[in-house]
């Protein structure tokens, strides 16, 4: 077997998922490591062939990362995905299994998913089932893929009555997470991922809350200090989360859902294209603290602060008025997150915890969907 080394600067942090024999590495590098990549895909996997699936996004850093490859001794074949959640099909899958097959890939094939979440997840995805698992390595490349979807092994495509509705758990041997790719993306896509960052302040950590509203301004202006900082507390919460329950049957793993109940339902009713999914989460989120407040789980000064710090980055607080809360609410019934068609929320109980209640009533739904502002 080959060794193969890679190096990793002194800044560079390492979150490992700790999953047994299947546990692996997150490396958070602050920028221009995608030529390292070669090295540590060859320390993790030995195949010859290396199927790269990248989001027409990052073509830009397409060639450094083909380079390292071959210098690790692979055969480098890439498709680019057109933009879009369309991607995430049955279709799509259809076809890189086509290739899969063209280029004679075998159980060793490296592949490598190259883009954000629509990237990964349909790509990761491709790699459980073609020959009933592939090895894979995560490179997210949008703030929201780094913290929230590279990490702990959910793959899947969409159907067209809803998102997400087939997939599996298949864990990658590594995620790679270059910092710099976040210095080109799109501000809305940003902000977008800030959603996520939020989240994991409001459900597990207050003092990473509290970090966030102090440093507004220099994570809006993507200071490298500050976003390592961020994008590795995320990860690292979320690893722990998921060595815990790895396939989301404790109970633990769904505190990761807080707000998505409500914003599944919204971007189900605006279109997936109209609203970025962080931006639907985030107005999830603000539903779902004002549910929590009617009932008396949290005071008013932390609906108002959550609100606040959302705003501050651009996010939406409210969904639309003219969406018929009935609606919604099916929608939300239907959530494959809800046990037969009873309505599921996590709810925060106090800054950075959750709970999970399964006695919520319609009124109450359709109260906090009414509310307006903070
Ligand atoms: N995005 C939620 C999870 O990975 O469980």
């Amino acid at each position: 077997m080959t060794v193969s080394t890679y190096s990793m600067g002194h800044d560079d942090v390492l979150v490992e998922v700790k999953l047994g024999t299947r546990s692996y590495p997150i490396m958070i590098s602050n920028g221009g490591s995608v030529p390292s990549v070669g090295a540590f895909a060859r320390s993790r996997n030995q195949s010859r062939l290396a199927f790269v699936v990248a989001d027409g996004g990052v073509t830009a850093h397409l060639e450094p990362l083909r380079e390292s490859l071959l210098q690790a001794g692979y055969r480098v074949e890439c498709v680019i995905l057109a933009p879009g959640e369309g991607q995430k099909s049955l279709a799509q899958a259809a076809l890189l299994y086509e290739k899969l097959l063209d280029l004679k890939a075998d159980r060793k094939t490296l592949m490598v998913a190259f883009g954000g979440g629509v990237t990964g997840d349909l790509t990761g995805y491709v790699a459980a089932t073609y020959l009933r698992g592939l090895p894979f390595l995560m490179i997210p490349t949008t703030l929201l893929s780094m913290v929230d979807s590279s990490v702990g092994g959910k793959t899947g495509v969409n159907l067209s009555r809803g998102k997400n509705l087939v997939g599996c758990f298949h864990q990658p041997l590594g995620v790679w997470i270059d910092l710099k790719v976040l210095e080109t993306l799109p501000d809305r896509e940003f902000r977008s991922g800030m959603a996520e960052v939020i989240k994991y302040g409001m459900i597990m950590d207050a003092p990473f809350f509290g970090m966030l509203e102090r440093n507004l301004s220099g994570i809006l202006a993507r200071d490298h200090g500050l976003l390592r900082r961020v994008v590795a507390r995320c990860c690292e919460l979320k690893a722990n989360v998921v060595s815990q329950d790895e396939r989301e049957e404790t109970g633990l793993r769904a505190i990761l859902n807080y707000g998505h109940t409500f914003a599944h339902a919204f971007e189900a009713v605006a279109g997936y294209s109209a609203w970025f999914h962080g931006e639907a989460v985030a107005a999830g989120m603000q539903a779902a603290a004002r549910l929590a407040n009617g009932r008396g789980l949290i005071t008013n000064d932390i609906v108002e602060r959550q609100s606040r710090i959302l705003s501050a980055f651009g996010l939406p607080v409210d969904c639309d008025n003219n969406w018929p809360a009935d609606t919604l609410i099916d929608i939300m019934r239907s959530d494959k997150k809800a046990e037969a068609g009873q309505l599921r929320f996590i709810l925060p109980v106090g800054l950075g915890e959750v709970r999970l209640f399964a006695d919520v009533t319609v009124d109450e739904v359709t109260a906090a969907l009414a509310k307006r502002g903070v």
